[in-house]
Order: structure tokens, then C-alpha cells, then sequence
């Protein structure tokens, strides 16, 4: 029986997921910050929640520590923790910034670091990171999370040369928009105490951006269908459009330009 782990598993895609691939057999160990509050995933047989907060090292490793312990290896790791910083650049703090390196990237790394010396011994694992479309593009206001999901994307294409060598994969998966928590808790709006010229600006991106997200939205329990098939793929393919719109966008990103998309883009948003 295969074993997953999956950061993040409170909520949206990570707790879908946990569910999905309990469901099919597979051992969870479904990790969160808060696991005491966890009422539904300490059900399930196969699943073990445990605490891992993907900004502090010693939770991380005592989460693999005790997932080995319990089902003996770990086969899959799902880095899904994350949140988005929403707003104009200027008015975000030193904090703020780094919070979402934090969580975002140096997270995963986090996460990467503690599990390699298993899957080394293993001569075995697959690392799947939960980017985004937003890795790959970009909208308005949201540069601290572009930064964030790009910056994962630069890492994980280099980083999976040196560990292809002992039989380490990694794969991306980029979803559009998905039906989660993301848009209310997971999304940090920047606030101002002075005069704020972007204001207008700001409100016409967030209404279009939640009506995309009303019209197109993919469930969560369809990208966990997602994750499980990926997990399951033998290939070699690195990145994973997830959600009609993902595929969509993506691929107009492909076909165009910078200069067409970037204007394709500009007019979605225009005020
Ligand atoms: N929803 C979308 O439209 C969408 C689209 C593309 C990609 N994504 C990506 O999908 C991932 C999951 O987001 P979601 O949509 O499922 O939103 P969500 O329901 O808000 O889930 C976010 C999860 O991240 C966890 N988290 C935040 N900070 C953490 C930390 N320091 N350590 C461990 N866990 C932490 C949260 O845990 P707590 O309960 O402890 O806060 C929660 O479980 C994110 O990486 C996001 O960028 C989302």
C-alpha cells in the first residue's frame, strides 16, 4: 500500500485530497497546523493527522518521523500549504513579504530538504508541488503570490535534474481557480493608512477576479482526481494543467507573444 504525505490538509485541495486518496486505498498522512481541530480526517483508518506548520523545520520532521513509524515508508509528497498576498506592492511590509516566501516557497523547501534523505534511501519518490496557473502567468495586484509560485517553478525545473539520478521525480500541477477557502481566509488583502490612488483599481480587479472565480471555478475534489492521476503517472511530464480554465489559459499563454498577453490581460482588467 502506497503512503502520501500532504501539507496543508485542513482545508480545500489538501483535505479533498487526504479524502480522495484514503478512499482508494492509499496510507495519509494528513498534516496541518492545527490538527486538534480536525474532526473529519481522524475518522478514516488509513490516515494519520498530524501536526506540521511547513515554516517551522522540527514539526516537518517530526510529521515524516511518524508517518514512517506508522506506515513503515512514505512514497508521495504533496507540498500544498499556501496562501496569497492580495493588493498593490506598495503598501505590503517587510513582514508581509517574507511571510509569503515563507509559507510559499521556503515552505516547500522546508518540506523537500526533510524528505530527501528518505526517498535517497528509498532509491524511490515523487514530489508534487501545488503551483498554479499563477505560476506560469500573471494578474494584476497579486505580484507577492506571482512571485511565490514562479520562484517555485524555477526551482523545482532545476532541482529535478540532480535528483532524477537517484530516481526522485517532481512534478508541477498548476490549477486555475478552484472552490476553496483561498478566496476568503487564504487571501491577505494589504491595507493603507494614507490615500489610496490604486482603490478603484483595486476593486474592479477583485470583482473580476471573484467573478472568474464564480464562473469557472474547478471543485477541489476534482483536482484531488487530478493529484491521484498524477501521483499515478509514470511519465516523465513535469507539469499538469489542472481545470478547464488552466488549460485555457495556458495554453493562450503558449500562443501568444508577451506583449499580446500582456495586453489580453490588461483589457480583462480595464477600468
Ligand atoms: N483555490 C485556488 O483557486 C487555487 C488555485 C491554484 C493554486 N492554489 C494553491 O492551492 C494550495 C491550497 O490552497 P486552497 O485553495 O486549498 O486554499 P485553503 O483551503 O485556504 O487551504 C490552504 C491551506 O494551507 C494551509 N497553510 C497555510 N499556512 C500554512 C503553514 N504555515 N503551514 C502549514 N499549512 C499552512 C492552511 O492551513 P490552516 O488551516 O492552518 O490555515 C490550509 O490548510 C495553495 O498552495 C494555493 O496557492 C489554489
Amino acid at each position: 500500500m502506497k503512503t502520501i504525505l500532504i501539507t496543508g490538509s485542513s482545508s480545500g485541495i489538501g483535505k479533498a485530497t487526504a479524502k480522495y486518496f484514503a478512499e482508494k486505498g492509499w496510507n495519509v498522512i494528513a498534516t496541518m497546523r492545527n490538527p486538534e481541530k480536525e474532526k473529519e480526517l481522524t475518522q478514516e483508518e488509513n490516515v494519520l493527522v498530524t501536526k506540521l506548520d511547513v515554516t517551522i523545520p522540527e514539526t516537518i520532521h517530526h510529521a515524516i518521523a511518524q508517518g514512517i513509524s506508522e506506515f513503515s515508508s512514505i512514497d508521495v509528497v504533496l507540498n500544498n500549504a499556501g496562501y496569497a498576498v492580495f493588493g498593490p506592492f506598495e503598501f505590503s511590509t517587510e513582514e508581509q513579504i517574507y511571510h509569503q516566501f515563507q509559507v510559499n516557497v521556503f515552505g516547500v523547501m522546508n518540506t523537500i530538504k526533510a524528505i530527501l534523505p528518505h526517498f535517497k534511501q528509498n532509491r524511490n519518490g515523487l514530489i508534487i508541488n501545488v503551483s498554479s496557473i499563477a505560476g506560469q502567468i500573471s494578474f494584476p495586484l497579486l505580484s507577492l503570490y506571482h512571485a511565490t509560485k514562479w520562484s517555485l517553478e524555477g526551482f523545482a525545473e532545476s532541482l529535478q535534474y540532480e535528483l532524477s539520478q537517484h530516481n526522485i521525480k517532481i512534478k508541477m500541477i498548476e490549477p486555475g481557480n478552484v472552490d476553496t477557502d483561498f478566496t476568503g481566509r487564504s487571501l491577505v488583502t494589504l491595507q493603507h493608512d494614507y490615500k489610496n490612488d490604486y482603490q478603484e483599481y483595486q476593486e474592479i480587479v477583485l470583482s473580476k477576479q471573484l467573478e472568474s472565480f464564480e464562473n469557472y471555478a474547478s471543485k477541489a475534489d476534482d483536482i484531488a482526481d487530478g493529484i491521484y492521476r498524477v501521483a499515478n503517472d509514470t511519465s516523465d511530464q513535469f507539469r499538469y494543467a489542472l481545470g478547464d480554465d488552466a488549460q485555457f489559459m495556458l495554453e493562450k499563454r503558449k500562443s501568444k507573444q508577451d506583449i499580446e498577453f500582456i495586453d489580453f490581460i490588461r483589457k480583462q482588467f480595464a477600468y
